[in-house]
Order: structure tokens, then C-alpha cells, then sequence
């Protein structure tokens, strides 16, 4: 399935006891295949629903985890997901997040806030395509909203040691007509009014 979709149910207002088990996109697995070989890196690459992800890889053995730009808004359950990283760390292990900062989604291209920072539950939408825009069958598109302090406290519950936590004012990509881009490729605020990305580095001790 794919894992932004979830069938019609009537309870999906609600976050569910469990996370749904999902599968994700073979073609990203493909191309990044086929990048690997073309600059002759010696990677492999798994496809797993994260929450599953012990199932594929050994657990306590990894340096480093990264999970980068929209992967969070994913995730129905941020404890579950630190646990998840924290169990496959070796001790000294890091886990590396750079994500669009949870402010960005609370308000419009006039910087007017449209919902509560604080909402909760699942954020559903009604959609027909995937989110990278391939045509599906009509479908549930689930994404559920979260916090700086909800990470900070997921990453800590975990065992993980926030070493940084930094909210930077840029953006990948112009989301505003007032959007300036900065010499390094980053866009811009005037003023830079609000955080607009967040990066995040803990340890395992
Ligand atoms: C916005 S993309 C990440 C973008 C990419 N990391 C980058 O920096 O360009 C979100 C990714 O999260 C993955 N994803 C969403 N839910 C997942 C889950 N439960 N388990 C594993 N991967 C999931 C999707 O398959 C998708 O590849």
C-alpha cells in the first residue's frame, strides 16, 4: 500500500492504537539503485515501513540515522518512530532530522494563522493522486501535525540526547511571491519572521 494512502474508515479521525503498517514506493528504491551504480557506491538499499524496519536491518548497528524534509508529517506516532531509531543505533549512535518547521503548516502565504499549533489527531484529506502527483484511485490522504516540543520529548522518551536543536529562517523553495532567495540557494522572509526549517542532532549514549 502506498504510505500516504489509507482506505476509507470511519474511525481515521482518531490516531490508531497501532501505526498502520505501509510499504513504501519501490521506484524511489529503483532510482536510488540505479544512482548508487552509476557512481559505483557500494549501498544497499531496503524498503520497509519504518515502524517495521527491524524486520530488515539489525537492530543497535547503525552510526547514523537521517530522515530529511517532510518525513515527520508522515508519521502517526513521533514516540514510536524515536524508539524505532533509538533500538537501531549502536550506543554512540547519532539521528540527524532536518524537516520543515511545524509553524510552516498553521499558516497561509499572508502569514495569517489558519489552524492551532496545538491540533491533534490526523489532518485528512480526500485526494487522487499520490503526493508526488501520480494518479490514484480516490483515496484517504492522512498526514498528522506535530511540534517542536512533541520531537524534543519523542527524541528524549526515546534515550536520545538532543545535542541540537536549531530553527533556521530559509526555505527550500519559494512558497511566497515575497520569497527572496539568499547566495546560498536558500529562500528567504524579508525580515525572516519566522523559523522555517528545523534541524535536529542527538546521541544515543
Ligand atoms: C517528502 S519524502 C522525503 C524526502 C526526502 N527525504 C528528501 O529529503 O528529499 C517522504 C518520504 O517518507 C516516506 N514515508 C512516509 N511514511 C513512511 C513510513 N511509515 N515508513 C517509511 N517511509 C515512510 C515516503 O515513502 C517518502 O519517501
Amino acid at each position: 500500500m502506498d504510505p500516504h494512502q489509507r482506505p476509507h474508515h470511519p474511525s481515521h479521525h482518531h490516531r490508531p492504537p497501532t501505526p498502520p503498517r505501509t510499504n513504501p514506493r519501490p521506484l524511489a528504491q529503483t532510482a536510488a539503485q540505479r544512482l548508487a551504480a552509476e557512481v559505483e557506491l557500494p549501498a544497499r538499499f531496503v524498503r520497509a515501513d519504518v515502524y517495521d524496519v527491524a524486520d530488515v536491518l539489525e537492530p543497535a548497528s547503525y552510526d547514523v540515522v537521517v530522515a530529511t524534509y517532510g518525513v515527520l508529517v508522515w508519521l502517526p506516532d513521533l514516540d514510536e518512530f524515536a524508539r524505532v531509531v533509538a533500538r537501531m543505533l549502536r550506543p554512540g549512535g547519532v539521528v540527524f532530522l532536518a524537516e520543515f518547521h511545524p509553524l510552516q503548516s498553521m499558516v497561509d502565504e499572508d502569514l495569517r494563522v489558519r489552524t492551532s499549533y496545538f491540533r491533534e489527531g490526523a489532518a485528512d484529506r480526500t485526494v487522487r493522486t499520490s503526493y508526488t502527483g501520480q494518479e490514484l484511485q480516490e483515496h484517504v490522504q492522512s498526514t498528522w501535525p506535530w511540534t517542536v516540543s512533541g520531537l524534543v520529548n519523542a527524541l528524549a522518551g526515546a534515550g536520545l540526547r538532543v545535542q541540537r536543536l536549531d530553527e533556521l529562517p530559509v526555505d527550500l523553495r519559494q512558497r511566497t511571491p515575497e520569497m527572496i532567495q539568499d547566495p546560498n540557494g536558500f529562500w528567504r522572509l524579508p525580515g525572516d519572521p519566522l523559523p522555517l526549517l528545523l534541524t535536529s542532532l542527538a546521541v544515543k549514549d
